[in-house]
């Protein structure tokens, strides 16, 4: 959570007292969100969910996957991209990312087989996948795809919004995302039916409170509604969510204008897909190896990608145990349907995203960072980058306090 205040506990505290917070009949925080979410995104419909895991269910399932269906995930995500694929009884194939972290369009049409049905671009700590490449190749190998922005809320691919380029797409608002209500999710989609599919995968019971739709066929799910009071942090989460990304670009320029000059001993900023529209909550450097890029983050506060547990597909342990569901008859593994798709992994799969994840440090920007903390967090940069790449004596005095990673957000493993 990046910003809150008195108006998010009115906002709540209002919704208590009213004893409002069923979103249906009694509500209208929700509704209210979807509807200006919808027009801030540019879409037709948004449907909140409980989480961003859900909201990727309801997608892959509203789109029609199935058994038989094979779906591309990233190497570098959290694991419920891939999950939420076998919720619908289809198969996550795992394919490498590139130096911006995220899926390498290259990768993407070189995996593509006879069963592969969608793609999940996953806009992976905010920076933007390449939309433009991964439209090109959807449409012309005829792939749907399913925009993960659970870490992009706010951000976009040169001038259009994260989630609202492909063909649907997720959000998250838990805890750690840009816009958070604790836990809370949501799909964005232009297509009326495929919407109204999404509605029902998120409450199959939903017609019972907006009226039975004789076109559609409803069908069974789990239920994932969300509350008002999810609804009604949103809302105020909404009216900051602007200002809170503009102070994090700008914020993100000036640290790596400041470190431009470290470019002639070799500190490099990570390629950027959209660097004038993305989310700007990270800055990233592409160290020259795994060795510079730890002792990096030693050094200062940052974190090494290839560190951050959960997000790496070495530590989606039923995906790579073949546990895709409780009970064998509906695991997905074990599917007849499935038997043609490829269902086998390994730890070394993506050896090529894992190098490139373990030379990529990673700084958070902040929309309140004040001037002098941003002007401290080029001066440890500065620092670092001459003792790591430079060979420059360090001097304890020489790097200033800076505020310490978030290790819950970032999963950081023991030897980072
Ligand atoms: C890329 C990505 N996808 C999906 C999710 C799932 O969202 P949630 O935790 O709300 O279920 C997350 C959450 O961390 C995420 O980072």
């Amino acid at each position: 959570m990046y910003i809150v205040g008195d108006e998010e506990i009115e906002a709540l505290a209002t919704v208590v007292r009213d004893k409002a917070l069923f979103r249906y009949g009694v509500g209208n925080q929700c509704e209210r969100f979807e509807q200006r979410y919808a027009a801030w995104l540019g879409v037709k419909h948004f449907s909140l969910a409980a989480s961003g895991s859900n909201a990727l269910a309801a997608a892959m399932t509203a789109i029609g996957l199935g058994p038989g269906d094979e779906v591309l995930i990233p190497a570098h995500t959290y694991m419920a991209s891939a999950t939420s694929v076998l919720a619908a009884g289809a198969i996550p194939v795992i394919v490498d990312i590139d130096e911006t972290v995220t899926i390498d369009p290259k990768a993407i049409e070189d995996a593509i087989g006879p069963r592969t049905k969608a793609v999940v671009p996953v806009h992976m700590w905010g920076a933007a996948c390449n939309m433009a490449a991964i439209m090109e190749i959807a449409a012309r190998r005829n792939l749907i795809v399913i925009e993960d922005a659970c870490q992009g809320v706010g951000g976009g691919y040169e001038g259009r919004k994260f989630g609202a380029i492909g063909h649907i797409g997720c959000f998250s608002f838990n805890y750690f995302k840009n816009m958070a209500a604790g836990e809370g999710g949501g799909v964005a989609v232009n297509d009326e039916h495929v919407a109204k599919r999404v509605r029902c995968a998120i409450d199959p019971c939903h017609f019972y409170w907006n009226g039975r739709d004789e076109s559609e066929m409803p069908f069974a799910a789990n239920g994932a509604r969300a509350s008002e009071l999810m609804g009604a942090m949103l809302n105020v989460q909404l009216d900051r969510l602007d200002g809170m990304i503009r102070a994090m670009r700008t914020e993100k320029k000036k640290i790596l204008q400041g470190t431009a000059q470290l470019g002639n001993i070799g500190l490099r900023p990570t390629p950027m897909n959209s660097p004038e529209h993305d989310c700007a909550t990270q800055v990233m450097y592409t160290l020259p190896s795994a060795e510079a890029a730890a002792r990096f983050a030693k050094l200062f506060p940052s974190v090494v990608a290839g560190k951050t547990g959960r997000h790496n597909y070495t530590e989606w342990d039923q995906v790579l145990m073949g546990a895709g569901a409780a009970h064998p008859a509906m695991n997905p593994y074990n599917m007849p349907a499935n038997a043609a798709c490829r269902r086998t992994y390994s730890k070394d799969m993506c050896a090529r995203s894992l190098e490139i994840l373990n030379r990529t440090v990673m700084i958070a920007t902040h929309p309140q960072h004040t001037a002098q903390e941003t002007a401290d967090i080029i001066h440890n940069v500065s620092v670092a980058a001459r003792h790591v790449l430079g060979g420059g004596p360090l001097a304890e005095a020489d790097l200033r306090r800076g505020a310490p990673v978030d290790a819950q957000k970032f999963d950081l493993q023991a030897d980072a």
